[in-house]
């Protein structure tokens, strides 16, 4: 590692990991502990907690867990380094370059290079558009699609030229490196290899900003009927189309306040929501959207409502949709605009008020399921058996067995069939469903927690008391761990500087592996209001430790002794095959 200790632990002890989380996860206080839904693994009730004293978060329900920098890194899917550097921008804390791995350092440098030229770029796309003589066409344009300037300037849109090579110049004109222009996506390199030609000609200039406010790529919009009618950037290093939602940059903190997030498609009907004050929209710019969208949004809205035209297309996209959102367990209504509208031309023609009583009275994903089959089938005798065998399949894939229930009773009365007989239909689609699932793969999360609970328990008191540390010292019990891991772990947190604010987070700032933090982050979440002597508990403990690990070993010492003797070298042999598998057993390694 090349940035210091010290350096971390800066940044650990200056920043606040509740603010942090806060920032995409929505947090509620409960005793000493604040509680929200785990971004890493979908929940319907909140297991995942940070804890403000210690600076840690953990998961009860998916065992992530980890420090301030961790949790960045895990959020946003960016090497340490980009953490560290991204923290330390935000509390002003300064690294110098040179500290920094080279290899590493040259991936942070090409990010922070990309983003540095797509803003750039964006800037000289929105100086044509402004340009008196060059803009108008596409200003025009804009006008005629209704578009405030209010909405232009908030959204930095622009327009690219009707040249070849209006991004090719600027680049050389700004000295960017090829490797740096290539990445970007903004140029392409031309067949016969004689150079570059510009991705984006004469096209409205959409960019893309990620949710810290960075220009991660452009989308693009031709002003005629001409095809394709919409061009994006590449996936780029800083532009990952799984990830990103346009518009959510601005929209987040309306989402917050609302509890909702409607999710449209397209640019447009981004903008003319956003323009009609209903800000709390994102796009997904018509690609299918990924379980990390949906859990990006889950930390800042607990509904969803998405928002799709009544055409097939519309239609069939929500359909593609809707089993990411119930496999994530979120509260998500379907929204299908009447009419052949989009989202964009209907807030244009009716207005704000009309939409949001439409939305209010958006279906649930089952309610829209079901008359989307009684619409194909129809409720003859034979109907409403292929309906019923469509929707056990979808009620198979709800995993909480209320709601299943509920929605049967609701099946059952629509299509006019007794409730058990329903109930039996699901009940077989969901066993089906899930023995599927190769039994041999529990939620086995984390096999090393396998190991003596009591060499657990000493490292937790270690993190929650540690003034009980030096006594531990002074027994050596550490020495008596089985477990080379938590030994390992123990050494650090001895090597901790014991009268130090913030304990825990110092130990964290000494720990690379991923697992390790997770695991100090759970010991340090334990809960020990129970006990009153803390010091003669752990006391006993030491004691047991010390005195197993002496028996075993004089045990399988005199035997190894005796069969050397005996001169039984198989039996030497066995036993000590036998020593080697106990350390591995307490490791929690076994292969
Ligand atoms: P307007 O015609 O400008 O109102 O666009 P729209 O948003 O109503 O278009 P549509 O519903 O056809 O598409 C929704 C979204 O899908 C667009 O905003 C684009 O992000 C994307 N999209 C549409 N057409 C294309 C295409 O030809 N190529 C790519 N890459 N994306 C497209
Ligand atoms: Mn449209």
């Amino acid at each position: 590692m090349y940035i210091p200790e010290e350096k971390i632990s800066e940044i650990l002890n200056t920043s606040d990991i509740v603010d942090i989380v806060s920032e995409s996860v929505i947090l509620k206080k409960s005793g000493r502990n604040f509680f929200g839904l785990c971004p890493f693994h979908s929940e319907k009730t909140p297991s995942f907690s940070v804890n403000a004293d210690k600076q840690i978060f953990h998961c009860f329900g998916c065992s992530a867990g980890g420090n301030a920098l961790s949790f960045v890194m895990k959020y946003h899917g960016i090497s340490f380094l980009e953490a560290v550097r991204m923290l330390a921008r935000k509390y002003n804390i300064v690294i110098e370059t040179e500290l920094i791995d080279p290899v590493r350092r040259k991936e942070v440098l090409v990010k922070e290079s990309l983003f540095r030229l797509n803003k750039r770029v964006m800037v000289f796309y929105a100086g044509f558009l402004s340009d008196r003589s060059r803009g108008g066409g596409a200003r025009s344009y804009l006008e005629k699609r209704g578009v405030t300037t209010d909405i232009i300037e908030k959204f930095n849109l622009g327009v690219s030229r009707d040249v070849w090579d209006a991004a090719v110049n600027f680049l050389k004109k700004e000295k960017v490196t090829r490797t740096i222009a290539v990445n970007s996506g903004l140029i392409l390199s031309r067949k016969q290899d004689n150079g570059y030609y510009d991705r984006f000609r004469n096209r409205l200039m959409f960019p893309i900003f990620d949710i810290n406010m960075q220009v991660a790529g452009f989308g693009g919009r031709v002003m005629d009927d001409s095809m394709p009618k919409y061009m994006n950037s590449p996936e780029t290093p800083v532009y990952s189309k799984s990830k990103i939602l346009y518009g959510l940059h601005a929209a987040k903190q309306y989402c917050r306040r609302e509890g909702v997030v409607y999710i449209v498609e397209g640019y447009f009907d981004f903008l003319s929501l956003y323009q009609h004050g209903i800000k709390n929209t994102v796009a997904s710019l018509g690609t299918a959207l990924t379980q990390e969208h949906v859990r990006i949004l889950k930390g800042y809205a607990s509904k969803m409502v998405l928002v799709f035209d009544s055409d097939d297309a519309g239609i069939n996209a929500a359909k593609r949709s809707i089993q990411i959102f119930m496999k994530e367990g979120v509260d998500t209504r379907i929204l299908v605009l009447p009419g052949k509208n989009d989202p964009d031309s209907f807030v244009m023609k009716h207005g704000q008020a009309s939409f949001l009583s439409l939305a209010a009275e958006a279906k649930t994903i089952m309610q829209f399921l079901l008359e989307l089959a009684i619409d194909t089938h129809g409720l003859s005798v034979e109907g409403r058996i292929k309906v019923l065998d469509e929707m056990k399949l979808h009620l198979a894939l709800i995993h909480d067995s209320a709601l299943r229930s509920l929605y049967v009773r609701e099946l059952s009365e629509t299509l006019n069939i007794d409730e058990k007989a329903v109930l039996e239909k699901v009940r077989d689609a969901f066993v089906q469903n899930n023995t599927k699932k190769s039994p041999l793969m529990p939620e086995d999360h984390d096999k090393h927690l396998v190991s003596d609970p009591r060499e657990r328990q000493i490292l937790s008191i270690m993190l929650n008391y540690p003034k009980l540390i030096p006594e531990m010292v002074k027994r050596d019990v550490v020495s008596y761990f089985y477990s080379e891991r938590f030994q390992g772990i123990a050494k650090k947190i001895i090597a901790t500087e014991l009268d130090k604010d913030g304990f825990v987070t110092n130990v964290m700032a000494k720990i690379d592996d991923n697992k390790d933090q997770e695991l100090i982050a759970s010991l340090a979440m334990d809960d020990f209001s129970g006990d009153e002597d803390m010091a003669q508990t752990t006391h006993v403990l030491m004691n047991r430790i010390i005195k197993i690990r002496k028996k075993n070993e004089n045990i399988l010492t005199t035997k190894i002794i005796s069969a050397e003797k005996g001169c039984d070298a198989d039996v030497t042999e066995l036993l000590k095959q036998k020593q080697q598998e106990i350390q591995q057993l307490h490791d929690g390694q076994q292969l």
